[in-house]
């Protein structure tokens, strides 16, 4: 059969969405020969094989039917029982909803809470994801600055002048992606302060909390402000488990209650044998070693890879103390985010993300990804270096 060209009709809603502006600078990487990415995301290593294993028979034990939507009881079970192990918050299993990674808990919270004209406050620079989320949920959203001289941390004061009486939601995203900066206990405090005093919710995206450097710790906005956030968690990065599409939301009653009435019609449950793998990877002790040990590799890299940074001219780097980020400052070389990645691409054959794919505060910076093998990430360094050099 022929296929021919014709003019198909479009809900306007789905131009809203913008496509990754950072789609031509991996097209240009496609066509080159011998780049090292230090452009993704996600860790690269394999899942632990307690957690495979665990699908495997569970497969074979016949899970492999619907599961109830918000998930398999005892998993919402061991999803709140990790919360009182790891940071004392008591969470009843009926403010657990099991989801497909942190995606899915970020798009039913922006559904499920945000309508037209509603304001919804996104950190800028940002994880991509909330600026789509929100344009679909018709929300207005106003950028909130993350300056490097705070930490990429939000200042409070700022924060608050922004609060107008349509604010809704709070973005938070701490460990955070592109910058790999931690949350402060004072800003946590503060933040929830200002979410319970407008009432307003904080969506909080978690999925790097295990992965922390140099001794930081992890605060769990749910602990500042139980009865305002919406958390997004995954075990995408926590455990390798980026294609297994895991992750789950906590949140009041009510408002879970909402977010299932969704998630039913769009998933009705996450694979089920997935969810029983789910609770392997929170209750065995083999799938914490693991995670201590991606993380003292990641801490390894981090190290490395800001040595490396040091001793090159034009570059300075921010100190991060935690995710697998690296926001390093490129205002001396006199170009711009995204000229610069293009530059570094043709010059080195290094890919890094424009800081500016993340918001308008991100210009001056790029994101290095130091998610790759150490040998890997040792070549990137000196043909960076060669490269900035030459400048
Ligand atoms: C901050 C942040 N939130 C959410 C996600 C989506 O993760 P998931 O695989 O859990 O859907 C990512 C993935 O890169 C991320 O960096």
């Amino acid at each position: 059969m022929k296929y021919k060209k014709r003019k198909y009709f479009l809900a306007g809603r789905i131009n809203m969405i913008q496509r990754s502006k950072i789609r031509e600078l991996f097209e240009m990487a496609s066509k080159m020969k011998d780049v090292i990415s230090l452009g993704i995301g996600e860790p690269d290593f394999d899942t632990p094989q307690n957690i495979k294993e665990a699908a495997k028979r569970a497969i074979d034990e016949g899970y492999t039917h619907y599961t109830p939507n918000a998930g398999i009881p005892e998993f919402r079970d061991a999803i709140a029982e990790y919360y009182k192990k790891f940071y004392g918050v008591e969470v009843p299993d009926d403010h657990v909803i099991v989801t497909a990674g942190a995606y899915e808990a970020t798009y039913l919270a922006f559904e499920a809470l945000l309508e037209d004209g509603d304001e919804v406050i996104i950190p800028d620079p940002a994880f991509v994801s909330y600026m789509e989320d929100a344009k679909l949920a018709e929300a207005k959203p106003v950028r909130l600055p993350l300056r490097e001289e705070n930490g990429f941390q939000p200042d409070p004061d700022e924060l608050l002048e922004l609060v107008s009486k349509r604010t809704r939601v709070i973005v938070m995203n701490y460990p955070n992606n592109p910058t790999g900066a931690t949350l402060d206990e004072e800003v946590a405090r503060a933040v929830a302060d200002i979410a319970e005093d407008y009432n307003i919710y904080i969506l909080s995206d978690e999925p790097y909390e295990h992965f922390l450097y140099d001794g930081a710790k992890h605060q769990p906005m749910v602990k500042y402000a139980p009865y305002n956030t919406i958390l997004a968690n995954s075990f995408s990065k926590t455990f390798a488990m980026t294609g297994w599409r895991l992750g789950f939301t906590i949140a009041p009653e009510e408002i879970i209650r909402d977010m299932i009435k969704l998630h039913a019609y769009i998933l009705g449950n996450v694979t089920s044998f997935i969810q029983i793998a789910g609770i392997e990877a929170l209750r065995a002790k083999e799938s914490w070693e693991a995670v201590e040990k991606m993380r003292r590799t990641y801490e390894e890299r981090r190290n490395l890879v800001l040595q490396h940074l040091r001793e090159m001219p034009h570059i300075s780097a921010f100190e991060p103390k935690g995710a697998f980020y690296i926001f390093a400052n490129i205002r001396d070389t006199g170009m711009k985010s995204e000229e610069f990645a293009k530059w570094l691409l043709q010059e080195a054959g290094v890919v890094v993300i424009p800081g500016t794919a993340f918001g308008k505060q991100g210009e001056g910076y790029v994101r290095i990804s130091y998610a790759t093998k150490r040998e890997l990430l040792i070549e990137a360094m000196e043909r960076m270096k060669k490269a900035l050099e030459s400048l």
